[in-house]
This record gives C-alpha cells, sequence and structure tokens, in this order.
C-alpha cells in the first residue's frame, strides 16, 4: 500500500441516476416515485434554448414542492462555455433550499472548470447561510476531460461522482457512431470468418475508475440511448460493474430497474463473499495467511476484494 491511503468515496447508494429535462415538469412525480438513487433534473442538452429559464424556473419549485424522500437529488447545469450557466449555479443556490444536494457540471475539459464553479457555490453558499455544503458531480465526456480526468477527479473535496458521457464523448473524439454506448457494429476482431465485438468504451471508463478510486469519488456510467434494448443496457452495464464503477444513468423509467438489479450484488456474490472472509478468518486463527476456498486460493487481496462486494451490499441494505 501506498504511504497515502485510498480515501472513500461516500457512502451512499448511487446504482441508478434517473434523468429528466427540466422542461418537462409533469414527469417530477414520477421520478420521485422511482427507485432510482439519484435523480437529475436537467437544465442542459435536453432543454432548448428557449425553455432554460422556465426550465430552471420549474426545477427550482420542484426541489422545493416535490417530496423526494432519501434520494440524493442534483441538477444538471449548463456547460462553462454557455451564457446560461452562472445564473443556473446563482439562481440554484439563492432559491432551492436545503434540499438540493447536488449539482452535476456537463463536458469538464479540466480542473479550472471545477474550481470556477465551486468558487461561484462557495460564495453564493457563504451569502446565504447554507448550512449544507452542495456536493458536485462531473460528466466526462470531452476529449480533454478524458485527458485530464485525474485532475478533474483531484479538483475539489465537494466533487462526490464522476460519470461518462458516451455520446459527447464519441462526438468530441470523432469517433465514427450516432449510438449513445454500447456495443458498435465496426469495433471487431475478426478471425476466420467471424466477427468478435470488442469494447471501444473501456478505455475510458478503466481511466475513469482509476482517478475516481484514487481521489473518493464515486465513478458511474452514463447513458444508454436504446431504450428498447434491454439485453445491450444489461451486457454494458454487468462490464462497467465489473470495472468497477457504481452505478448507471438512466434516460427512460424502463432503464431504472435494470440498473438497480445489475449494480446491487447478487445473493450468491454476497454470499460466496462472506465465505471467503469465513475462511480466511479461519486461516488467520490457524496461522496461515493464504486458504483454499472451492479449490481455488484465496488471500489478503480476496479479503480485501470480498470486502468491496459485501461493503457495497451493506451499504444498499442500510440505503
Ligand atoms: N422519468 C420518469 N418518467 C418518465 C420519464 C423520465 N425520464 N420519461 C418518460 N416518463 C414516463 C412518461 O411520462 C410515461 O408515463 P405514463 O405511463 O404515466 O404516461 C411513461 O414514463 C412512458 O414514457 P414513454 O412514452 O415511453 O416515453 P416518452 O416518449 O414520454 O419520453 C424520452 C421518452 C426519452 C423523451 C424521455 O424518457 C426523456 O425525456 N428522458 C430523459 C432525457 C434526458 O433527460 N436526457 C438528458 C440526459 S442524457
Ligand atoms: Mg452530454
Amino acid at each position: 500500500m501506498s504511504f497515502r491511503v485510498q480515501p472513500s468515496p461516500p457512502a451512499r447508494p448511487n446504482r441508478c441516476q434517473l434523468f429528466g429535462p427540466g422542461s418537462r415538469p409533469a414527469i417530477f412525480p414520477k421520478m420521485a416515485a422511482s427507485d432510482a438513487d439519484v435523480i437529475n433534473l436537467d437544465l442542459e442538452d435536453s432543454v432548448a434554448p428557449a425553455d432554460k429559464a422556465e426550465a430552471r424556473a420549474n426545477v427550482i419549485a420542484a426541489t422545493k414542492e416535490i417530496d423526494w424522500g432519501r434520494k440524493t437529488l442534483s441538477v444538471r447545469i449548463n456547460g462553462l462555455d454557455t451564457p446560461y450557466w452562472y445564473r443556473d449555479v446563482v439562481d440554484l443556490l439563492e432559491q432551492c433550499g436545503e434540499r438540493l444536494d447536488q449539482i452535476m457540471i456537463p463536458k469538464v475539459g479540466n480542473a479550472g472548470d471545477i474550481y470556477a464553479v465551486d468558487a461561484l457555490v462557495t460564495s453564493v453558499e457563504a451569502a446565504m447561510g447554507r448550512q449544507k455544503p452542495i456536493a458536485l458531480e462531473v460528466i466526462i465526456e470531452t476529449a480533454a476531460g478524458i485527458a485530464h480526468v485525474e485532475e478533474i477527479a483531484a479538483a475539489s473535496p465537494r466533487l462526490a461522482a464522476m460519470s461518462l458521457g458516451a455520446a459527447d464523448f464519441a462526438a468530441s473524439m470523432g469517433m465514427q457512431t450516432t449510438g449513445i454506448g454500447g456495443t458498435q457494429e465496426n469495433y471487431y476482431m475478426a478471425r476466420a470468418g467471424e466477427k468478435y465485438w470488442s469494447d471501444p468504451w473501456h478505455w475510458a471508463q478503466a481511466a475513469i475508475v482509476a482517478a475516481c478510486r484514487t481521489h473518493g469519488v464515486l465513478p458511474v456510467d452514463g447513458p444508454f440511448g436504446d431504450f428498447s434494448d434491454e439485453d445491450g443496457f444489461r451486457a454494458q452495464a454487468l462490464r462497467s460493474a465489473t470495472l468497477g464503477m457504481v452505478g448507471k444513468w438512466a434516460i427512460h423509467p424502463s432503464q431504472v430497474a435494470l440498473a438497480n438489479e445489475v449494480f446491487t450484488p447478487s445473493e450468491a456474490a454476497v454470499t460466496e463473499a462472506r465465505e471467503i472472509l469465513a475462511a480466511m478468518a479461519e486461516a488467520e486463527r490457524s496461522g496461515a495467511g493464504a486458504a483454499v476456498y472451492k479449490g481455488r486460493l484465496v488471500d489478503l487481496a480476496s479479503v480485501r476484494q470480498a470486502e468491496v462486494i459485501v461493503a457495497q451490499a451493506d451499504l444498499i441494505a442500510a440505503g
């Protein structure tokens, strides 16, 4: 272990982040009634320029008038290259009250972007005498964002979560696709006339997970656009969970249960993890540092792996 111990991310469930346009307030109560752990009310790309002011007012009213239960309540502001974002931050912080938990910053490119929002948030928070500091979350969805992913993850103690935004990421990278995440027809290996599909999102996800785990931030997989493709969503989410991500966005209510299913450790996985911990406790009592569990080696690293699964299950059970 490095002298610097790896910090823990925020201890709250983040299996599913359900999005809805701020310009469509009729769906807000349905979002509140959903099983998503996190709600993202959007002021950015799902809201047309002419509707920005009205969407902002809708979102501010909704944070006060709707019972969001124990969900993490987040609002996605507009990008720092727009004329909207400063007003988003000021109005949200001045008018939402303490129920607003988090602000999502899209298209971050470097640590300076977080610094700018943090400075504005801190100033309004102090002026308003807010008791609970607003958390920040960001989307890595540009070439600059992924190139500077580690400095972004380290940029502010307010930073709670970081998502991969596949569509804007693909556009910024110049990728030849119009799909939002998932399998890409043209990304395959060929052998003996057979195609073996590969995963173009893998490296960006792994980079995000590493940056997040280094700095105590929750790594999250972003949207999967084809909401009629359950198998595709599940396959993408399972890969993300295997890589260390804690959850995924839902851009349609049908995706919430799928995300919750994948990012809740299965009973079988939790039972096996507990058995590994028990086998190692037994080994330690007899003075051994390693043991055999179901015909395979388990040692102290296995304990740490098993603890990840048990801790996640306990966190969700407590939430
Ligand atoms: N959250 C909660 N409920 C939602 C919802 C959402 N994001 N999107 C749709 N619903 C509701 C509908 O109101 C409808 O409810 P009803 O059965 O009571 O009538 C039901 O779910 C089925 O909706 P459906 O007709 O299949 O979808 P739609 O055509 O109304 O909307 C989208 C489809 C994709 C436009 C819509 O889901 C949406 O806006 N998603 C979020 C987009 C977004 O925020 N993008 C930014 C992040 S990438
Ligand atoms: Mg985007």
